[in-house]
């Protein structure tokens, strides 16, 4: 038997028990005449003793050992003279008898500790070692909860997990595919799937009206703190429902989570159209833990002899809480934050609501001080407060204030990550339209139905077509999304064609599933959650790496295992391929 109990599991009730333990050695100090260790496993930390005067043999050879080492010990438990309360184990230690090495380690490069000496990189290519820290192991089995508790709701209403193929067909929707070249049938490439989106509503053909699954999925895109090139999704679809039955299900099952995770009861969440969203909050992923919603101003601003405002589509501002005292210096930065090119903001217009109820602006040459109390009344602002007003092209202005007001949430402390503002985002446009390539995209994706009542507009307004289709946004990060689904073989051939596909790419594409609606597809629809989104909010985070075990970096890379690299000819060559290789 290598252990008779784990490294947290032994206290004050097990006094004088002989015991075995094996784990690393995650540290030792020597006082003299004792020498202490700590020896660590998955479950804690446990002391182990060693008496110089008594043991001066074993005493000697536990002072050679080395960080990491794999260690199993035979002794007996004592109560410690120094007790530490911080541990589950810290009334207690062993007093050890025999020390067996089972394991050596090299000296590791980095200190293997909740506060950790270790770079990014360098942690990224000993992944094993800095799993072996406690912060990120607590992130492991704070996923392995979620999933668990995920799975033990979805079970008991009746959802069954199936698996979907990952060797699957290129499309040209969505991000990028991630291909796979095939050997036997040279020339040809399979898809690893960016979601299960067409199997899943294929099981609904099949009649399992309730599926889900914990799911790899893959996009080649760009990646950031909130996506990696692979990343796990909680899929889900069902049949025979409406948008309330599918909202009503995952709401429930997020309440669940907020319950059996954080212990958190959250109320009911609000439901927010798109239009709604955009106007109040310039985002689609709102963060409602705080107010400063989006007021708009045209109607107080034009025809001053502000000429800014006078060409502006939109003139949009927030009220910012107890800032009117921003120096001249704060401003400045403010206006440099929305000049960045990403927001590309020309400036930055502010009122100063000061505390004797006068106004000082960046514009007073142009508005009276009533002009100025005349938009502190429409914002709802009260003596104390900074207006930050924007204006310009519609879709940019809103895109630069949400910004502005995300920052300025930050920098008021109002995103409090032990708070939680979940909402649903609902009837979203159908279509959005794509300048660049002067055609429609699917707002979701090409499988999502119109709203019924709004069908008629396919023809004559596509721009103005709802669907029912809904995202779930926490903390403004957008944790899901989901929709009712076309099954009707004529409106998918009429959605296809609406988003540029000749009648031969359609049916090249995606003719197994239009052929599929045509042998009784039932009403159907279904929503998908990052679950590595939702496992990082829970832990308080905005970086799901950290709650992945083998994460890539960045650029899409594996350091620990050098990974994409390249590959033989020999296998080039049996796949059929020839490639272009780069000087290095
Ligand atoms: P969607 O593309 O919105 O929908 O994806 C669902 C959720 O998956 C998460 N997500 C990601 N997480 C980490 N890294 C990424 N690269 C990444 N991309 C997406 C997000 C997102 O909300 N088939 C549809 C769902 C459906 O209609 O049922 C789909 O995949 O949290």
């Amino acid at each position: 038997m290598l252990r008779t109990h784990n490294c947290g599991e032994l206290n004050i009730n097990n006094i004088n028990q002989e015991v075995i333990l094996s784990g690393w050695l995650q540290k030792s100090r020597d006082l003299g005449g004792l020498t202490f260790i700590d020896l660590r496993d998955r479950y804690g930390i446990t002391q182990l003793a060693f008496n110089m005067e008594t043991q001066s043999q074993l005493c000697t050879q536990a002072r050679k050992l080395g960080r990491e080492y794999v260690l199993q010990i035979k002794g007996v438990v004592k109560e410690r003279e120094s007790k530490n309360i911080k541990i589950p184990t810290g009334d207690i230690e062993i007093l050890v008898s025999e020390i067996e090495v089972l394991n050596k380690s090299k000296t590791p490069p980095f200190t293997i500790e909740n506060n950790t000496d270790g770079g990014e990189e360098i942690r990224m290519k000993y992944r094993y070692l800095d799993l072996r820290r406690n912060p990120l192991k607590e992130n492991l089995m704070l996923r392995n909860k979620v999933g668990f508790e995920v799975r033990s709701y979805l079970h008991n209403i009746d959802f069954i997990e199936i698996e979907t193929p990952y060797l699957i067909k290129s499309t040209p929707e969505g991000a990028r595919d991630f291909v796979v070249p095939s050997r036997m049938n040279p020339g040809t490439f399979y898809a690893l799937p960016q979601s299960p989106q067409t199997f899943k509503q294929l099981l609904m053909v099949g009649g399992y009206d309730r599926y889900y699954q914990l799911v790899k999925c893959f996009r080649d895109e760009d990646l950031r703190a909130d996506r990696q090139p692979e990343f796990t999704q909680i899929d889900c679809e069902m049949s025979f429902v409406e948008q309330d039955d599918i909202l009503a299900i995952f709401e429930g099952m997020t309440k669940h989570l907020f319950a059996a995770i954080k212990n958190i009861t959250l109320s009911d969440f609000p439901r927010l159209p798109y239009d709604e969203a955009m106007r109040l909050y310039g985002s689609d992923k709102p963060d409602i833990r705080f107010g400063m919603q989006f007021v708009e101003l045209n109607d107080l601003t034009k025809n001053k002899g502000f000429n800014v405002f006078d060409a502006a589509e939109l003139v949009v501002g927030i009220s910012v809480p107890s800032c009117a005292s921003y120096s001249r210096k704060q401003l400045d930065k403010l206006v440099k934050f929305v000049q960045r090119p990403q927001l590309g903001a020309k400036g930055l217009v502010y009122v100063k609501c000061n505390e004797d109820g006068s106004f000082k602006s960046s514009v007073d040459k142009f508005y009276t001080q009533d002009d100025l109390q005349a938009w502190a009344n429409k914002m709802g602002a009260q003596a104390g407060d900074l207006l930050l007003i924007l204006s310009g092209e519609t879709a940019h202005t809103r895109n630069a204030l949400n910004e502005l007001r995300l920052e300025m949430g930050d920098r008021l402390n109002l995103r409090d990550n032990s708070v939680f503002a979940p909402l649903w985002v609902v009837d979203f446009p159908l279509l959005e339209w794509d300048e660049d390539n002067n055609r429609w995209h699917a707002m979701h994706h090409p499988f999502t139905a119109p709203k019924p009542e709004e069908m008629s507009l396919l023809e004559t307004d596509p721009g103005k077509v709802h669907a029912n289709a809904y995202d779930l946004v926490i903390n403004g990060v957008e944790i899901g999304g989901g929709s009712i689904r076309i099954h009707n073989r004529e409106v998918q051939e009429q959605m296809f064609k609406l988003l540029g596909f000749t009648e031969t790419e359609a049916k090249e594409q995606f003719g197994f599933l239009m052929d599929a609606f045509e042998y009784g597809a039932p009403p159907h629809g279904g929503i998908a959650l990052g679950f590595d989104r939702l496992v990082a909010m829970f832990g308080g985070s905005d970086s799901i790496r950290d709650y992945i075990a083998f994460p890539k970096n960045n650029s899409g890379q594996d350091v620990m295992i050098s990974s994409p690299s390249e590959i033989a000819d020999t296998q080039l060559d049996e796949l059929s391929l020839t490639v272009k290789k780069t000087e290095k």
